[in-house]
């Protein structure tokens, strides 16, 4: 018998083809489940993550879309419940983070990080909805510490997450009983990336754990929110090894 925790549960990540996503992706197959999820420009790196996927064993599916475009998105959930029979957990990964000086910011950085990060977590679990209601199922936004705390160079990137943060309540009030809705809010995580070696080594020492997360941590907790019991809904949990205390 096959006892692994998401063992005969489909979810759909979206922004999966690389980094977080990614990494949520293989764990949700790890644990066993059917794996949907969404690339918007990386169609060659999502391929790549299907076949990485189907080692797993389990159904694999990669559909392109825009998070912001109401369109694409009600497509892409009508293509995914379609081939997978269904929706049981929904992850709001997509998004896109920028560093601009507070006075620089312009409308049109301002309302494009608003569109992908709290316009696409809306619009994705609006059109779940009946999917999810379905199931008794589950979404998982993924916010930040940046939505936390205050970051300078950052204010629309962090405003638009205190903004998914928020979200994540509402939704837990307005779609309970039947759908439980939780955030993982990352801090500082090391992908490995070399032009971001000094920044993370400082990172790592003010930090109380004394280290940056990695995807693992990340994906660790989104699949603790994936399979956990319904009850435990409207939460943010800060996965950043103290650095927000
Ligand atoms: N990395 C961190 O340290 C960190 C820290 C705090 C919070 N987070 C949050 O955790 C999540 C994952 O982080 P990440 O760094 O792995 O994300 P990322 O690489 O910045 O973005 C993930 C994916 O989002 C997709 N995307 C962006 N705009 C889109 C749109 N309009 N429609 C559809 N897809 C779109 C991109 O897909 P394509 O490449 O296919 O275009 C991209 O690969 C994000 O919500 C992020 O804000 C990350």
């Amino acid at each position: 018998m096959n006892e692994r925790a998401l063992s005969g549960r489909t979810i759909l990540v979206t922004g999966a083809a690389k980094r977080l996503g990614r990494a949520i992706a293989l764990a949700a197959a790890e644990n066993g489940a059917d794996v949907a999820f969404t690339y918007r420009e990386s169609a060659r790196e999502a391929r790549a993550v299907v076949g990485e996927l189907a080692q797993y064993g389990v159904d694999a599916l990669a559909v392109r879309c825009d998070v912001i475009d109401e369109i694409s998105v009600r497509e892409m959930v009508k293509d995914v419940a379609a081939e997978l029979g269904g929706i049981d957990v929904l992850v709001n990964n997509a998004a896109n983070y920028e560093t601009v000086e507070f006075e620089k910011i312009t409308v049109a950085q301002w309302d494009a990080i608003f569109a992908s990060n709290t316009r696409g977590p809306f619009l994705v679990s609006r059109e779940a909805l009946p999917y999810l209601r379905k199931r008794k199922g589950r979404i998982v936004n993924m916010g930040s510490l940046g939505g936390l705390r205050p970051w300078a160079t950052h204010a629309h990137y962090c405003s638009s997450k205190a903004a998914v943060h928020m979200l994540t309540k509402v939704m837990a009030e307005a779609l309970a009983p039947e759908i439980a809705v939780n955030a993982v809010a990352p801090g500082m995580i090391d992908l490995g990336e070399k032009s971001a070696a000094s920044f993370m080594k400082k990172m790592a020492k003010q930090t109380p754990m004394q280290r940056n997360g990695s995807a693992a941590d990340i994906a660790a907790a989104v699949m603790f929110f994936a399979a956990a019991p319904q009850f435990i809904t409207g939460q943010v949990l800060a996965v950043d090894g103290g650095l927000g205390l």
